[in-house]
Parts: C-alpha cells; sequence; structure tokens
C-alpha cells in the first residue's frame, strides 16, 4: 500500500518542492494551501496532486481539511509541516498583529496539524513528522524576533514530540533550511540580499527548494527509522551546529 504523505503549505515554494518529490518517491500525496488559490490550482494542473484549502493557524480548520484528505487518500502516514509565514520589522516597529500571526502559523500550526493525525499514527504503529524550521530558529535574525521564536519553538516540538512517539515507531524530525531561492526570500529587499546575506553563505549562492524536499524524502523512508528528534541542518555552510 502507498503511503499518504500530507504536506502543508505544499503548493508553493519549499513545500511545492517536497509534495513533488514525494509523488516521485510513490507516495500519495496531499498538498495543503491556505491563500493562493490561482497558483495552488495551476500546481495541481502540472502535477495531478490533489490541493486542499485551508489556514493551518485554526485548529478546527485542521480536523476538519484532514479528516477530507483521510476519507479520500487514507491515513496521513507522513505529515510535513511546512506552512510558514514572514511579518518582518525591526523589534521596536513590529505590531501585536505581527508577532500573533507568525506566532499563530509557523509555531501552533505544529500543533494544529499534528494532533490529529497523532493519536491514528499510534494506533497503526508508523508515523513521520516533518517539521519545516530554519536557520534563523537556530541562530536569530534582525527583523524576525516573530518568526526566530517560532521556528526555534518548533524545534523544541520536534524534540519532546520525538521522545513520545519513539516507542510507536513514529519519528519526529526537523529540517533547518537556509536562505532558499523562494518567493519567501525574494521578498527581502535586493540591496539586503545581496549584501548582507549571499556574501555570508560560503557556498555562494541560495539554496534550492529541491535540495530540502530531497532530505524530506529521506527523513520520510524507513531507512530513516533510527533518526528521530534530530535537526537537519541545510544552509550552503552559513551555520554550523
Ligand atoms: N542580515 C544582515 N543585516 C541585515 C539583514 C540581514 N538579513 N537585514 C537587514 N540588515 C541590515 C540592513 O542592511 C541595515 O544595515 P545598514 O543600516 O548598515 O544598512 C540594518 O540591518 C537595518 O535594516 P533596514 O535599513 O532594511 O531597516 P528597515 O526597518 O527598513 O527594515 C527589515 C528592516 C524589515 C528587517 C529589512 O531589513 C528586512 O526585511 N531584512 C531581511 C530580514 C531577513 O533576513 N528575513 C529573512 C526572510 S527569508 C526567511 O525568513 C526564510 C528563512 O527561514 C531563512
Amino acid at each position: 500500500m502507498r503511503r499518504v504523505a500530507l504536506v502543508t503549505g505544499g503548493t508553493r515554494g519549499i513545500g511545492a518542492a517536497i509534495s513533488i518529490a514525494l509523488k516521485d518517491a510513490g507516495y500519495r500525496v496531499a498538498a495543503n494551501f491556505a491563500g493562493n488559490e490561482e497558483k495552488a490550482n495551476a500546481f495541481h494542473e502540472s502535477t495531478g496532486i490533489p490541493v486542499f484549502k485551508w489556514d493551518v493557524s485554526d485548529y478546527q480548520a485542521c480536523v476538519e481539511g484532514i479528516a477530507k484528505i483521510e476519507a479520500e487518500l487514507g491515513p496521513v502516514d507522513v505529515l510535513v509541516n511546512n506552512a510558514g509565514i514572514t511579518r518582518d520589522g525591526m523589534f521596536h516597529k513590529i505590531t501585536p498583529q505581527q508577532w500573533n500571526e507568525v506566532i499563530a502559523t509557523n509555531l501552533t500550526g505544529l500543533f494544529n496539524m499534528t494532533h490529529p493525525v497523532w493519536p491514528g499514527m499510534r494506533e497503526r504503529g508508523f508515523g513521520r513528522v516533518i517539521n519545516i524550521s530554519s536557520i534563523n530558529g537556530q541562530r536569530g535574525q534582525l527583523g524576525q524576533v516573530n518568526y526566530s521564536a517560532a521556528k526555534a519553538g518548533d524545534l523544541g516540538f520536534t524534540k519532546a514530540l520525538a521522545q513520545e512517539g519513539a516507542t510507536k515507531n513514529i519519528t519526529v524530525n526537523a529540517i533547518c533550511p537556509g536562505y532558499i531561492a523562494t518567493e519567501m526570500v525574494m521578498a527581502v529587499p535586493e540591496k539586503v540580499l545581496s549584501e548582507k546575506i549571499i556574501p555570508q553563505i560560503p557556498v555562494g549562492r541560495l539554496g534550492e527548494p529541491e535540495e530540502i524536499a530531497r532530505c524530506v524524502v529521506f527523513l520520510a523512508s524507513d531507512d530513516a527509522a533510527f533518526i528521530t528528534g534530530s535537526t537537519l541542518t541545510v544552509n550552503g555552510g552559513q551555520l554550523f551546529v
């Protein structure tokens, strides 16, 4: 039986590459998205991967969305918590809204998505939860106090939940991408990107979404059964941890 994989934020950027790589690896993939219907439909047209719209910051919407996917495709064996947003700004300028939106999506979204699939994974004795954190959760980033706090929280979530899943053959791991060539990174002012960020990357370039997707495919596989609670750092040498 082909395993079912659900990727949040799975129709654009790193998430789209993850959805495609999992499909190519033989999974039945469902891609969740929150907002950009046009991009999601184009993604569905070009890949054949079914897309499902809801906001991961809404617990009830997650419960309902997951139930729909499980009815159509079967129980979720692999959950990739990839959906994330930025609301960058210097701390003295950010608003409570900018703080709350980022925490709700990038941190609480992991609870909202994982909590409904967890009992089924425990019952079936198999599961893979892969959380896409960030280099900026590992080291902090100027202009991203909200984002860095959420992404660091994702690492604590991963390490604690890994301990709970271990006896049930459920692994929980995190990947920390560095700066990857996606719309999110391209939204950084060009001067900041070219003068401050790229010079900090020893390999001298942004990463490609597929370079993260290949890591997800590995962590989802049976070959990775002994890896749990770990953080895979994928950043072109920008930070060693
Ligand atoms: N690294 C190093 N220096 C940075 C920087 C960065 N990422 N971002 C900003 N700076 C520097 C600026 O160059 C500037 O320095 P100078 O005064 O010497 O020129 C100083 O910090 C203040 O920046 P701004 O003048 O741009 O201040 P602002 O108030 O107009 O804007 C900002 C602040 C919104 C934070 C804007 O600088 C910005 O968007 N920076 C990028 C922040 C960033 O790295 N975000 C990551 C987005 S990608 C992502 O999040 C994916 C992931 O997981 C890696």
